[in-house]
């Protein structure tokens, strides 16, 4: 069972590698969708990358420039998923198999397992074990915005059911 923070918060980290393409556009899109059900109080949204090689960077300047053709302003800086993540957040979702098996050697137990999530298994007539596809040497960037768009939205009401919120 996922457990939840005390104050009915629910803690939600999106991943990818790099954290500065897929990972940003999944938290900034879920974070509008949220804000717009008028329910952010209720949650707390994050990204974080497997890799470490972008930390501390804005997001990639082609994601920035793809979400604000959306309305949608990214302003996080990379930031590296540790081990004592798995702590902080109920919901670890990532965005392709590699991630979830990195988050997977990262994770200290079971409950920790039991937290990661791929991004897409919640977007509805998305192919089985579908993945958000690597835009940082396809430039598939709207691909990406598109995804994380339908994903978001079944993430959104898969946590409203399970959370009673
Ligand atoms: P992301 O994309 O995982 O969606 O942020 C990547 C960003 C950087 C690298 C790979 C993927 N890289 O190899 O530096």
């Amino acid at each position: 069972m996922t457990t939840m923070a005390k104050s009915g918060v629910v803690r939600v980290c999106f991943v990818c590698l790099g954290n500065i393409c897929r990972s940003p556009t999944a938290e900034a899109v879920f974070r509008r969708d949220v804000e717009a059900a008028g329910i952010a109080h209720r949650f707390e949204i994050d990204s974080a990358g497997t890799g470490d090689w972008h930390v501390g960077e804005l997001a990639h300047p082609r994601t920035r420039a793809t979400a604000e053709q959306h309305g949608i302003a990214i302003t996080h800086r990379a930031q590296r998923f540790t081990s004592a993540d798995f702590a902080r957040f109920d919901w670890i979702v990532a965005m392709d198999r590699g991630n979830v098996q990195a988050l997977r050697d990262l994770a200290p137990d079971d409950g920790a397992r039991a937290k990661i999530h791929m991004f897409r298994a919640w977007e509805s007539d998305a192919p089985l074990h579908a993945e958000v596809p690597d835009p940082y040497y396809s430039g598939q960037f709207d691909l990406v915005l598109e995804i994380c768009e339908r994903a978001s939205a079944g993430l959104l009401a898969h946590l409203r059911a399970k959370h009673g919120i």
